[in-house]
């Protein structure tokens, strides 16, 4: 029996779904705590591509039942397209996910808001996924959003609704607003099935000893709080999110795991001091295609951040790591690591600059040889390159925390765990 979170420890899109997948099958239950239909969880296995945005990841096991916690927003008509694909490839999803009751909705009217509140900032822009997700967790705090079980009583849902748009200062006539309470009454009664108390359930799943596995989404430096905040997503991504976004509080944990890519990756605006600018950027977006699985956008590439990575090792009380995309860096002849930030001539080993003061903020690199081998059938440490078990000892001195999982391509077999009675140099 343990309690096991695997949680994006940078800008999101470390992969992290697909070391939920490989822990996946000795888990009972895998479990989302927050975030939306912003994450794009990718899983390739058997030259099959599959990709996830609300449903946990955990649901290719059919042996292993799927939550979604109370902090996790749901858009019920993308969630519902979700189910429906899913099952066109096979994947049987009954009896298999709950909804907690108390999540709280996206509304065509965040989507609306999201894109219109992109477009005043202008150049100040987030570079939000437009999925709705800051508008509707604002709604959500500010008491004036709906729930998912909000939907079981038509009157109430149109009441709460008209309220919303008046919140919002926004029209609707009588006609509109019945539509959208049919449509989501109607899609209310296709998602019922899955709707019920995570709470309880997981209170009654660590009872019975079962193994429970958290899948973060984003990626702690996009944390409402502790991350570059304007540049952040409106959820909390962090550690004690599981007990806020489950209701199963976070001391049950018996594991963290925090997942970085073996380079950084930032889709959106804000800080990225080790951005690469220049024609290395698109070799490495090419080799490790990295572009966002939700909106499609090429992501910003950089050389791995020691200084924003330990601070978030730090704040997530990780007990390990999982390094991804290993494999990517293969051919580069030397690689970079930020071990120190610089900013007005003094060197900073803690990641707290003002995201308006990110341009005087340079990287202090140290440089190591990289590899020329194919390290992607590479199922142990000791068949790694010299260079490659150099430059993973040295994300362990720097976070001061052990490497725990490689993954070195992206397929479910490229991973491995590493054998500890085995040194790393
Ligand atoms: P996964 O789970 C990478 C980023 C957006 C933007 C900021 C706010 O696949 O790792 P939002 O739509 O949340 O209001 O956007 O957060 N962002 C992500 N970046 N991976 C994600 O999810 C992300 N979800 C949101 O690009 O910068
Ligand atoms: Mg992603």
């Amino acid at each position: 029996m343990s309690n096991t979170l695997v949680l994006g420890c940078m800008w999101g899109d470390e992969a992290k779904a697909k070391i939920v997948d490989y822990l996946a099958e000795k888990a009972d239950f895998v479990v989302r705590f927050q975030g939306g239909s912003n994450a794009g969880h990718t899983i390739v296995t058997e030259g099959k591509k599959y990709v996830f945005h609300t449903i946990p990841s955990g649901i290719m096991f059919p042996q292993t039942l799927c939550l979604i916690g109370a902090g996790v927003l749901i858009d019920p008509a993308a969630v519902l397209e979700e189910i429906k694909a899913l099952e066109k490839q096979g994947i049987n999803l009954k009896d298999r996910l709950l909804i907690d009751f108390r999540a709280g909705l996206v509304l065509p009217l965040h989507k609306e808001l999201d894109a219109e509140q992109e477009g005043r900032l202008g150049d100040a822009r987030i570079g939000t996924t437009k999925r709705g997700i800051g508008p509707a967790y604002s709604d959500y705090t500010a008491r004036t959003g709906l729930r998912l079980h909000d939907l079981q009583f038509e009157g109430y849902t149109a009441e709460r609704l008209q309220a919303l748009y008046r919140h919002h200062h926004k029209k609707i006539t009588k006609e509109q607003l019945q539509e959208e309470v049919v449509s989501l009454s109607k899609a209310f009664r296709s998602l019922k099935k899955y709707v019920g108390d995570v709470e309880l359930s997981l209170y009654e799943a660590h009872r019975d000893g079962s193994n429970i596995l958290f899948e973060g989404a984003q990626g702690a430096l996009l944390d409402n709080i502790y991350g570059n905040y304007p540049f952040v997503t409106s959820s909390r991504v962090m550690t004690d999110a599981v007990g806020t976004g489950t209701g199963f509080s976070a001391r049950y944990l018996d594991k963290v795991i925090g997942v970085y890519k073996a380079y950084c990756t930032r889709v959106g605006e804000g800080p990225f001091v080790t951005e690469i600018k220049d024609e290395l950027a698109e070799t490495i977006r090419k080799t490790g295609n990295e572009y966002g699985a939700t909106t499609g956008r090429p992501r910003r590439i950089g050389w791995f951040d020691t200084v924003a990575a330990s601070y978030s090792a730090r704040l997530n009380k990780l007990d390990c790591l999982a390094i991804t995309c290993l494999d990517v860096l293969s051919g580069l002849p030397e690689l970079k690591l930020c071990v120190a930030h610089k900013q007005k001539g003094r060197r900073q080993e803690n990641y707290d600059f003002h995201s308006f003061e990110a341009n005087e903020v340079s990287p202090v690199y140290e440089t190591f040889s990289g590899w020329e081998e194919d390290i992607s059938g590479c199922r142990s440490l000791a068949k790694l390159p010299l260079a490659a078990r150099r430059y993973l000892v040295a994300l362990e001195d720097y976070l001061e925390t052990k490497v725990e999982i490689v993954s070195v391509g992206k397929d479910r077999k490229q991973t491995f765990t590493i054998n500890r009675k085995r040194s790393m140099k």
